[in-house]
């Protein structure tokens, strides 16, 4: 076999790589293609089709490339590969011999520039080449191979399947070698490992789940593969009820398909995972940093009314000094369940209610479902009707189904005119002071008996396409918020909303937090939380929380302890209890408890200035703020599957207590330094060891080298500005990190008023050196100080410089309190505290020890 242009139209020959001579190249090509068309072959003639019903993909023939695409048919299907980036292939296979439309409710980036793709082929098989990876295409049978720079492959279509079609069902295998590993696919409650089990993609209303529950509310089909600390991913972008078998099927093989709709994948490469959730993410957008109030202590019930319990929960969180920053009217605070609407009964004023709990710094979320009461005399539903903004019937009739207020009719999200005119809805309730909106039930649940669901057939506009429920159930969540985000940034221009929804689709995350649904309050679902919300994260969902507490049951003064103890290192952190349940609030369990829970919240808001940062990470990069320890270790086995801990940002690592009468844990540190939190007691792992966790503490770990921003104690985030700015600095080497802050709520921040600085600290001889660079942007915070805690410090310094001039030995930590600057050593806890005011420019701090 060799490369020849002439024979193939414009196939070029395939440039030699650059590692190879030419005469080394065309062996190596031709000893690799040979194997691989060989091993399929043989593969194909042994191997039965596992499905009789499928009908794989045959022999197709290429056409000359266009482009960075490429595309292949056999007269009925047509496969096109586009290269979008060095390192990220689309694979489209369509029913015909031209693509129909295309169009996609995740994909958010479609303008990629260029790259430098290299084809070639010969009679049975073509290359695509980037910089990064080759596609290798076999043509007889049609398979797909992808393979790494130095000629290592990556994933391959399984040899016997490949692509097949079942009349509208679609599916593709991959060969699954027997050391790969899979993380991602959304919400699910099982392993953070995905591995030996199967998966359905259909979002539900699934109160009542427990572990392996499958589905649930959201749908997410993108994972990442992970073999020998090497990653890819892929995103099968259906929104159809799909399904993913991860080696159940055939031990020797993956797959994934849907019952209709199209076969359109895409195939990133790393191998570094943080670099696939990165591409990943570049594709289908990324959370939105948000409000810094969004990201303190949230509180809720179903429901907190009527007026008096509301300020009856808010005084209570201010006079026993307990920090939070929102609290959430559930479905009780509207008239019959009519959305939009306030009972005004229960809340006679509502803006004033709301003007006054904005005085003690709260904010309030209400809940805003889609169903709407099916009522001549209320506006929303004369609106929807006169505009044909609801779902219809194949018959042409609205549709009507039963919810929370009886009959109601459903706004078809699908259409752009309908998202434009139920944002439009908010009005009155931002008008009157809400600063939230929390969207539930829009899988669309509706109290069908076994759907939980609409039919199949019921019509959605779709833009003009009038496509069937089946195709829309799955983005009817995600359209929902895009609808409500919308609504509230054109209502409030420069403030960052916060919606919150029950149900989402890939790229969701630009729109909406999340939360797990009607979760229980067992042990078992506090430790599914974990890698739950891990893989929301390895799935783009950066902001994501479960009901600390859980909802259904109400919890034992201990699980509730400890799971506000984990819950604070939530990426979003809300307290939800069913209707009936007994009070679940940080104070309902008695003084003792209620102390503990004060201490975990307080850490959070101690934190907030960190937590803020990975806010901003994974607004920049899609890194997600509770981190599966895989993407920092993914060559280290014991690292991969850990369901039980994770990294909180860059350098927390956190492994709370998930069993009842437990005070005393295993934790496993992976490589590196890490300190204790609670002692600063280093350890060097990789290491098992046991920790001490009673009821009060969650074990709880720093890296080595970490800088952890942190501030003053406030009782919610805008309390007071951040004074004084604290780096706690966990000496290892040399280190540094980026430290960034803008004003929290508008978007100001996007035309340059932030502020951006690099902290670094350097450990040499006997002198330890800390410097900030000057800052970029145009944030200017109010005067304040700088504080910088030097964990580990055996003795107390001789001397200490800032810019080159002595500062102040102070006799103890707390003198530095009244002091504008000046430095103190703690000999109890070994850290050496500089204080000094914050300039806003470069400095230089210098500990001579
Ligand atoms: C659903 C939600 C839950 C909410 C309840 C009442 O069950 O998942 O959070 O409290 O509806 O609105």
């Amino acid at each position: 076999m060799h490369a020849v242009a002439e024979a193939h139209g414009s196939w070029p020959t395939i440039p030699a790589p650059t590692f190879l001579t030419m005469r080394g190249k065309i062996t190596l090509m031709k000893k690799t293609l040979l194997l691989f068309v060989q091993v399929i072959c043989l593969a194909f003639v042994v191997a039965q089709p596992v499905a009789a019903d499928w009908k794989s993909l045959g022999n197709m023939s290429a056409t000359p490339p266009s482009g960075n695409a490429v595309a292949f048919s056999d007269g009925q299907n047509t496969v096109t590969l586009s290269v979008l980036a060095p390192d990220l292939i689309r694979v489209r296979v369509t029913n015909g011999k031209s693509n129909g439309p295309d169009y996609s409710y995740a994909v958010a980036k479609t303008d990629w520039p260029a790259t430098k793709v290299e084809f070639a082929g010969d009679k049975g098989s073509r290359i695509i080449r980037t910089s990064e990876i080759e596609v290798r295409v076999q043509l007889s049978p049609f398979r797909l191979a992808f393979y790494d720079r130095e000629g290592r492959l990556i994933s391959r279509d399984a040899a016997n399947l490949g692509v097949a079609r079942d009349g509208d069902r679609v599916r593709s295998w991959k060969s699954m070698p027997a050391d790969e590993h899979y993380f991602g696919l959304g919400e699910k409650s099982d392993t953070l490992d995905k591995r030996g089990h199967t998966y359905v993609m259909w979002n539900t209303d699934a109160y009542g789940w427990g572990a392996n529950t499958d589905p649930l509310y959201q749908d997410i089909p993108f994972f990442i593969g992970l073999r020998q600390g090497k990653a890819y991913g892929i995103f099968f972008d259906n929104t159809y009820r799909s399904s993913f078998d991860m080696g159940v099927e055939s031990p020797d093989m993956y797959s994934f398909g849907a019952e209709g709709g199209e076969l359109n994948y895409y195939f990133f490469y790393g191998p570094d995972p943080k670099k696939v959730l990165g591409r990943y993410t570049e594709l289908v957008g990324r959370s939105p940093l948000p409000a810094r109030w969004a990201i303190g202590y949230h509180q809720c019930r179903y429901s907190y009314y009527p007026e008096s319990t509301v300020r009856f929960i808010a005084d209570n969180f201010r006079q026993r000094h307990i920090p939070c920053d929102a609290l959430f009217l559930d479905i009780h605070y509207m008239d019959g369940y009519r959305v939009f609407t306030w009972d005004k009964t229960r809340f006679p004023d509502p803006a004033r209610l709301l003007s006054d709990l904005s005085q003690s710094g709260f904010h309030v979320v209400t809940i805003v479902d889609p169903g709407i009461k099916v009522d001549p005399n209320y506006s929303a539903y004369q609106e929807g009707v006169a505009g044909d903004y609801f779902v219809k019937k194949p018959d042409g009739k609205i549709y009507v189904g039963k919810v929370w207020p009886g009959e109601s009719a459903f706004p078809d999200f699908s259409s752009d005119k309908v998202r434009a005119w139920w944002g439009t809805l908010y009005k009155g309730l931002l008008s009157d002071g809400v600063s939230g909106i929390w969207n539930d039930m829009n899988e669309p649940s509706v109290f069908e008996v076994p759907s939980k669901t609409m039919d199949l057939d019921e019509v959605f506009s779709d833009n003009g396409l009038n496509s069937p429920h089946a195709k829309i159930h799955n983005v009817y969540g995600m359209l929902m918020s895009e609808g409500t985000r919308d609504g509230l940034l054109k209502l409030r221009p420069n403030e960052r909303p916060l919606v919150i929804t029950r149900d989402t689709y890939a790229g969701g995350q630009r729109y909406a937090a999340v939360w797990t649904g009607d979760n229980s309050s067992t042990w078992e679902h506090l430790a599914i939380s974990l890698p739950e919300i891990m893989n929301m994260g390895l799935s783009g969902i950066a902001l994501a929380g479960a009901d600390i507490g859980g909802f259904a049951i109400g919890a034992t003064p201990e699980l509730y302890t400890r799971w506000l103890e984990v819950g604070a290192f939530y990426p979003y952190c809300r307290t939800h209890t069913a209707y009936g349940n007994p009070n679940q609030e940080p104070w309902s369990y008695g003084n003792k408890i209620e102390e503990i829970n004060r201490r975990s919240i307080e850490l959070r808001y101690r934190l907030l200035p960190y937590l803020y940062n990975a806010y901003h990470d994974a607004a920049q990069t899609g890194l997600p703020v509770m981190r599966a320890l895989l993407l920092d270790y993914p060559d280290d086995p014991a690292a991969v599957g850990q369901d039980s801990e994770f990294l909180f940002g860059d350098d927390l690592l956190v492994a709370p207590v998930l069993l009842s009468n437990h005070t005393q844990r295993e934790v496993y540190l992976p490589r590196g330094v890490w300190y204790d939190f609670w002692t600063d007691r280093r350890y060097s792992g990789p290491t098992n060891i046991t920790v001490d966790a009673p009821l009060e503490r969650i074990p709880l770990f720093v890296r080595g080298g970490a800088i952890v921003p942190t501030q003053q104690l406030v009782q919610y985030t805008s309390e007071a500005p951040i004074n004084p700015l604290t780096f706690e600095i966990y000496p290892d080497g040399s280190s540094s990190r980026e430290y960034y802050e803008d004003d929290g709520l508008s978007f100001e921040y996007q035309r340059g008023v932030s502020l951006d600085e690099r902290v670094s600290a350097t450990e040499s001889g006997g002198q330890f050196n800390i410097t900030i660079s000057s800052p970029t942007g145009t944030y200017k915070p109010s005067a304040r100080s700088l504080m910088f805690k030097v964990h580990s410090q055996r003795n107390s310094p001789h001397n200490v410089e800032i810019g080159g001039k002595r500062v102040n030995a102070l006799r103890a930590v707390a003198d530095l309190d009244q002091a504008v600057e000046g430095w103190a050593y703690d000999e109890i806890n070994n850290t050496v505290w500089i204080k000094t005011p914050d300039q806003g420019m470069a400095m230089t701090a210098q500990i001579e020890k």
